[in-house]
């Protein structure tokens, strides 16, 4: 389904309002509908459940959005938390530099991409891809190209050279994607972080920001959670909740925002085991994508340049409807933040190593997901306009949104056959009045049948149970399964044993292991 489908189908379901839409809309802020904020809180669950649940040496906490000021000073936020920023002056429209450029390495992969899907037509089962890169001269030009674009924006990011970025820009003559001008402004460093200002402090003392990452409300209570649980390294502190970031582009939905939620993880571990932390860390958090996700729509890919607290890192890229882009980040983070955190407060944040008998500033090896990310790869991944299951007309279409039950919003809707007759009325209210005591469900009589379980498709349910006139004789319901459109009869005492189990986060959770 294309984006615009998607995001169109998000709204008229539930799932994605724009933020105060009726006073036009705030950009790049979102609100989650019914459906939205079930499916959330599930994907959350997932994330929660695979790290403090099934780890005995991960905990979680949940600290304040607003910190002190010098948490920023020592994460580095204040001084190195820059987007290059560059205005068209004939537009009036702000880009970022980097994203420009990125964007011009795309179009060109999109020309060479091309040239190796022609020769693949014409030379059909004789292909050898590898060969034909090694040795088209197009193919190595449009290959040089992008390699040169980015190496220079590499070594521009690394170096903070923003002159070298607007060169770079100029030498690629790029263009504004809209007008096609090429009028651009100096490139500027922009901070991203969003502030604000405490009640009873005035200037710059009563500064505060709004935290750009979860991350620092986990590095400054370190030492209050290895006191309060005993833990010994290797452990982990993971936490959910919203980051706040000014970004100069936001756009394409709920991919990247200004108020979003992130799911992160700092693993401490003992310095030297970094490289083997890091490994065994892409390891599993790819696992815990594959229950969800295919192997195809996902795949690895190491920054080029690397974040001022890193030196290791490597996004999961998941394959959105406008290419693969970064789901979750991986970072080798070092000493960094302790350190730093350390030397400002001046409080000791070290561990001291039993069998090393040696006290350091412990590493960290992060894990950090965007929840709404997280949702827009599943809606990409799970919604599909299909030909009815066992129709022969092609004509006969339905819009299923395909989750995974144990995320799907509703796990099961109860609707009589007719929405009038007050014994069916009756006895599906009572089988839905019990079912809520075990899982989310839904009562609807608000249509035809035909027309509630196209409804219930749309959302992801994955059962449907209707109330007919045989259940008033033998107390059996007809149960539908959303993907495979089966019917079976089923004992209203059966119900929960029957659809329990193939809700239940456990059946995700383990296969995730
Ligand atoms: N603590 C490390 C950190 O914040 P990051 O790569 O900047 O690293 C981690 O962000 C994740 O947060 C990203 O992989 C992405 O899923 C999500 N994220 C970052 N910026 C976002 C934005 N503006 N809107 C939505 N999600 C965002």
């Amino acid at each position: 389904m294309d984006f615009k489908a998607l995001t169109a189908h998000a709204k008229e379901n539930g799932f994605i309002y724009q933020s105060s839409e009726i006073y036009d809309g705030l950009a790049a802020a979102y609100d989650y509908g019914p459906n939205g904020v079930l499916l959330k809180n599930n994907l959350k669950e997932y994330w929660w459940r695979s790290m403090v649940q099934l780890h005995d040496n991960i905990v979680g906490i949940d600290a304040a959005i607003f910190m002190h000021p010098k948490t920023w000073k020592a994460s580095g936020h204040v001084d190195a938390f820059n987007d290059p920023l560059i205005d068209n002056k004939d537009s009036q429209k702000r880009y970022r530099a980097d994203v420009l450029v990125e964007e011009y390495i795309d179009k060109v992969e999109g020309k060479l991409n091309k040239e190796i899907a022609k020769a693949q037509k014409r030379f059909g089962e004789a292909f050898d891809e590898a060969e034909y890169r090694r040795t088209n001269a197009n193919v190595l030009r449009y290959q040089g190209q992008m390699d040169d674009a980015a190496k220079k924006l590499a070594t521009a990011m690394t170096d903070g050279d923003m002159e070298a970025l607007r060169q770079l820009i100029e030498d690629l003559d790029i263009s504004e994607p809209d007008t096609g001008s090429k009028n651009w402004t100096e490139v500027r460093q922009f901070n991203l972080m969003f502030s604000t200002q405490l009640g009873n402090i005035a200037g710059e003392e009563g500064k505060l920001y709004l935290r750009p990452e979860t991350a620092q409300g986990i590095f400054v209570n370190f030492t209050n959670v290895r006191n309060t649980t005993r833990q010994k390294l290797p452990f982990g502190i993971a936490q959910i909740g919203k980051a706040f970031r000014n970004e100069i582009v936001a756009r394409q939905f709920i991919f990247r925002m200004r108020e979003f939620e992130q799911m992160e993880m700092q693993f401490f571990i003992a310095p030297g085991t970094q490289q083997e932390w890091y490994e065994r860390w892409k390891e599993t958090r790819l696992k815990w994508h594959l229950a969800l996700h295919p192997r195809e729509k996902l795949r690895f890919h190491d920054h080029d340049n690397l974040a001022h607290y890193a030196d290791a890192a490597v996004d999961i890229q998941f394959e959105f409807p406008f290419g693969f882009k970064e789901l979750e980040g991986i970072h080798s983070r070092t000493d960094f933040d302790l350190t730093a955190h350390q030397e400002l407060s001046g409080k000791k944040l070290q561990y001291f190593d039993p069998e090393r008998e040696e006290s350091y500033v412990p590493y960290v090896v992060e894990t950090s997901i965007g929840a709404d990310r997280l949702f827009l790869a599943t809606l990409t991944h799970a919604l599909r306009e299909e030909q009815v299951p066992g129709q022969d007309d092609p004509k006969n279409t339905r819009t299923v949104l395909a989750l995974h039950p144990a995320i799907a919003p509703i796990k099961a809707a109860i609707m009589p056959l007719k929405r009038n007759h007050d014994e069916l009325v009756s006895l599906a209210k009572s089988i839905f009045n019990d079912l809520r005591f075990h899982f989310e469900v839904q009562y609807d009589d608000t249509g035809s049948i035909g027309k509630l379980y196209r409804r219930q498709d749309a959302v992801g349910t994955p059962f449907c149970i209707t109330v007919d006139f045989d259940s008033l004789e033998d107390n059996t319901v007809t149960v539908r399964d959303r993907d495979t459109l089966e019917q079976v009869r089923v004992r209203v005492e059966d119900l929960v044993g029957m659809i329990g189990p193939r809700v239940d986060m456990g059946s995700l959770l383990r296969s995730a292991q």
